[in-house]
């Protein structure tokens, strides 16, 4: 009797490094380079957030005080976009040991992606961020400002700076993601999956190293 194969795991790599190390950027360059789905649990929540869901609604006070947004929640949220079959790049997940071995149970990793950065960056990285409150798209005054100000030079909607990116929730995101995120480092060199970049360097030399590593 013929038995039906076993469904296959969906294969992906995992961006990890502190708030602002550039994940999300690095992700969507990959994504379009490589052809992997982008799924980022901070742009999913956001968007609940923003709809009005009663997930956005648990998940808002968690993230404008800039922790985590309980591990049930947010692994609920990400089981089901992670169809097999497509490979993908997760950028913010997983953020705690309880969503690495979930992940695990999910998925098959390639890799791990570790960008560094410094807490004093982070900071004046992010105060500096502006996205567009249209088409999502990302701007740094500082290091990659739009055109025109105010306005996103893709589709001239209107750039906001998001809650979350104010000094002191800026501190408090870094010191849950040394306590929470980083050891998960560990937990994926003992795995054999991590490599690592230093992220305080322009975009796209960064994106270079980044197509290296995980060659
Ligand atoms: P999330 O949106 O994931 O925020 P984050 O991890 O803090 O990451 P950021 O988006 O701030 O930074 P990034 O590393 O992606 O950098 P980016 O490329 O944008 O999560 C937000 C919140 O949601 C969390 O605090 C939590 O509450 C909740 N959440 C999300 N996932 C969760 C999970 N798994 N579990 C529980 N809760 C979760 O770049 C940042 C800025 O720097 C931009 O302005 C960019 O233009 C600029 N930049 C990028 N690269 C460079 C470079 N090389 N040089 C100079 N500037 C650069």
């Amino acid at each position: 009797m013929s038995r039906a194969a076993s469904p296959k795991k969906a294969r992906g790599i995992v961006l990890l490094g502190p708030p602002g190390a550039g994940k999300g950027t690095q992700a969507a360059l990959l994504a379009k380079e490589l052809e992997l789905k982008h799924i980022s649990t901070g742009e999913i929540l956001r968007e609940e957030v923003e709809r009005g869901t009663e997930l956005g609604r648990k998940a808002k006070a968690y993230m404008d005080r800039g922790e985590l947004v309980p591990d049930e929640l947010v692994i609920a949220m990400l089981r089901g976009r992670l169809d097999s079959g497509s490979g993908f790049i997760l950028d913010g997940f997983p953020r705690t040991l309880n969503q690495a071995e979930a992940l695990e149970r999910m998925v098959r990793l390639d890799r791990v992606l570790n960008i560094h950065l410094s807490e004093e960056e982070v900071v004046r990285r992010l105060s500096a961020r502006r996205v567009c409150k249209s088409c999502g798209r990302n701007y740094n005054l500082i290091s990659n400002p739009p055109k025109v100000e105010g306005r996103c030079d893709s589709c001239g909607g209107e750039l906001f700076q998001r809650d979350d990116d104010k000094p002191e929730v800026i501190r408090r995101r870094y010191r849950v993601y040394q306590e929470e995120t980083a050891p998960l480092k560990d937990f994926y060199r003992e795995r054999g999956l991590l490599v690592e970049v230093e992220g305080d360097r322009p975009i796209e030399e960064l994106f270079q190293e980044v197509l290296e590593v995980l060659r």
